[in-house]
């Protein structure tokens, strides 16, 4: 059992404009993972409102956090920023995986600047914001995802053998 939370960063949603797909996108896919007490929150593209929310969950000792949307180029594009922030260790493989199973479905798959880290016992992976792109980004990375947590909770048996 792993307990994640799921945090939508979204101007629009976060005022009620826009209908959250992809949160639910997301927790729907995890729930092949088995996972409890997943924490949900839609938050504005603000640095410092999406680095708090990481922050406090990840101390509470949540296995895993994913996050949706503010991965892009656009000026308010933040969320990669707002992870950097808290993490104590950066884990890239996750998001070049990602953008390597991406790139089969669209070009447009560079654009994403998500990164993924870990804080204290917590993982957490930036998605990009469109359903479409959560589905294919998840894709890529839950086969790896429990071993993953094992690991950063310091449970892992003999990686050579996974
Ligand atoms: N990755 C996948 N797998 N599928 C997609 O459709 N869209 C891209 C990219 N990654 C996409 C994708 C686009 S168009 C953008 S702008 C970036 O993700 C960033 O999206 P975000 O700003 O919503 O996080």
């Amino acid at each position: 059992m792993f307990t994640v939370g799921v945090l939508t960063v979204s101007d629009k949603g976060s005022r009620g404009e826009r209908v959250d797909e992809s949160g639910r996108v997301i927790q729907q896919c995890l729930a092949s993972l088995g996972v409890r007490n997943t924490k949900y929150d839609i938050v504005p593209d603000e640095r410092e409102s999406i680095s708090d929310r990481l922050r406090e969950w990840a101390d509470e000792g949540l296995d895993l956090i994913l996050t949706t949307g503010g991965t892009g180029l656009a000026p308010r594009d933040v969320t990669p920023e707002a992870t950097l922030d808290i993490v104590d260790r950066v884990a890239p493989g996750f998001c070049e995986a990602m953008r390597a199973q991406s790139l089969k479905y669209t070009p447009l798959a560079i654009l994403s600047r998500a990164v993924a880290g870990v804080r204290r016992r917590t993982l957490i992976i930036n998605l990009p914001g469109s359903p479409k792109a959560v589905k294919e980004c998840l894709e890529a990375i839950l086969p790896a995802l429990p071993h993953a947590m094992e690991t950063v909770r310091g449970q892992a048996a003999e990686c050579a053998q996974s």
